[in-house]
């Protein structure tokens, strides 16, 4: 049987008449940049997301970068970010000339562990960026009151995490200054390419964001700042319209695929239970936990399982052997940030980030796309159950 990691088309085809009659309409419309349909999706996710304003941006990438730029990053600035990531949370830091200071991050949640963000700051430290790593909220609460009483902005990085609600039921990337989204195709609403959205309760970000998109000119052509193109097409956007009513479903489905399997790697005696740290006997399969906020009201703690992830000691041998089953896995991500070539100025060595280099040692990423069938992940689970039999 074929499992691949991730699979596009049923979500497609499901939506097909929809989709291609807006394919259509802003092909004959030939508005292509901004306007009316980036308009429409602005006020779809303010009202989605419960928050002030949304801007519509080319990419989550950019997301971040302009949220830097509109809350002023300055060469030499410091700016505290996980050292388990995707590699744009960093390095859109280096790329304003400010420093990325990192942090450990927790082997069960994969995030960033507000305890030691603490310990890093300086009179330096500008910005602090969680990130919502797999679809499951950071400790916010703890985050928010580190920043605020040294008055540090936080941007949240919530490219992974569209849907995802803190244990308040607030939204992820409406608690910060500024929250990041993306639209990659990939994330649980993607568009037909590269798109992203910034959010924001405060009026002057707000402003300010809106005028950096279009390259800081206001009005056009006067530029009293630099800014970038972060501009938004208007088909991403359309396409966008049609599917965030359809977000709340494919994610609900995904927690569903990510019960069954943890029910079915509890039955078949891989683990004990979810949210283990270290391998034994009866742990040979380390499952991801959702309910690991201190103080939390659980039922609220929303993950949206953008990928499901387990951690296994023989993770490189555990996927070539699911490679050859024709299983789709992935590895997010082999190299944490202090490890990577391009950071070695920032001075770090193996060893400074131990439980961050445990979840890149280990950790691997099953499919879990809502329209995995049920037969489908009980062949996953069967063969890392078969793997284990001989490993
Ligand atoms: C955590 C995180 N941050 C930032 C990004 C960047 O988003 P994009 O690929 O839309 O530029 C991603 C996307 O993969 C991500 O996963």
């Amino acid at each position: 049987m074929k499992v691949p990691l991730l699979d596009l088309k049923p979500q497609y085809k499901s939506l097909k008449k929809e989709l291609d009659d807006t394919l259509i309409r802003v092909a004959e419309s030939q508005y292509f940049i901004l306007g009316p349909e980036v308009d429409k999706m602005e006020k779809s996710f303010n009202e989605y997301l419960g928050v002030k304003y949304s801007l519509g941006v080319s990419s989550g990438t950019d997301a971040l970068l302009l949220a830097l730029m509109a809350i002023e990053i300055k060469p030499g600035d410091e700016v505290i970010v996980p050292t388990y990531s995707f590699f744009a949370t960093a390095g859109v830091v280096s790329r304003l000339n400010a420093v990325p200071v990192l942090v450990d991050s927790d082997p069960v949640t994969f995030n960033i562990i507000p305890s030691d963000i603490e310990k890093k700051i300086t009179v330096k430290t500008k910005a602090i960026i969680p990130v919502h790593l797999y679809g499951q909220s950071c400790e916010m609460d703890e985050i928010m009151s580190i920043a605020k009483k040294r008055n540090i902005k936080v941007i949240e990085d919530a490219a992974q995490a569209i849907g995802v609600q803190y244990k308040d039921g607030k939204h992820v990337g409406t608690i910060g200054d500024i929250g990041c989204f993306s639209f990659f195709p990939s994330k649980n609403l993607g568009c037909f390419g590269d798109g992203g959205l910034v959010t924001t309760n405060d009026d002057k970000l707000a402003e300010k964001m809106r005028i950096l998109r279009v390259h800081g000119g206001e009005p056009k052509y006067y530029h009293k700042v630099i800014g970038g193109n972060f501009r938004l097409d208007a088909l991403q956007a359309a396409i966008l319209n049609v599917k965030l009513p359809y977000l709340d479903s494919w994610s609900e489905q995904r927690r569903k695929n990510a019960e069954t399997y943890t029910r079915l790697f509890i039955d078949k005696g891989l683990s004990q239970d979810v949210g283990k740290i270290n391998f034994d006997e009866k742990n040979k399969v380390l499952l991801p936990k959702a309910v690991y906020l201190k103080n939390a009201d659980v039922a609220k703690n929303y993950h949206i399982y953008n990928q499901y992830i387990i951690r296994v000691e023989k993770r490189d041998e555990l996927r070539k052997f699911l490679t050859e089953k024709e299983i789709g896995t992935e590895i997010y991500y082999p190299v944490p940030f202090h490890l990577q070539e391009c950071f070695s100025n920032l001075g770090y060595k193996a060893g400074d980030f131990p439980l961050a280099e445990m979840s890149a040692n280990t950790s691997i990423a099953l499919p879990i796309y809502p329209e995995l069938t049920l037969e489908q992940i009980k062949y996953v689970v069967d063969m890392i159950d078969e793997f284990h039999k001989h490993n």
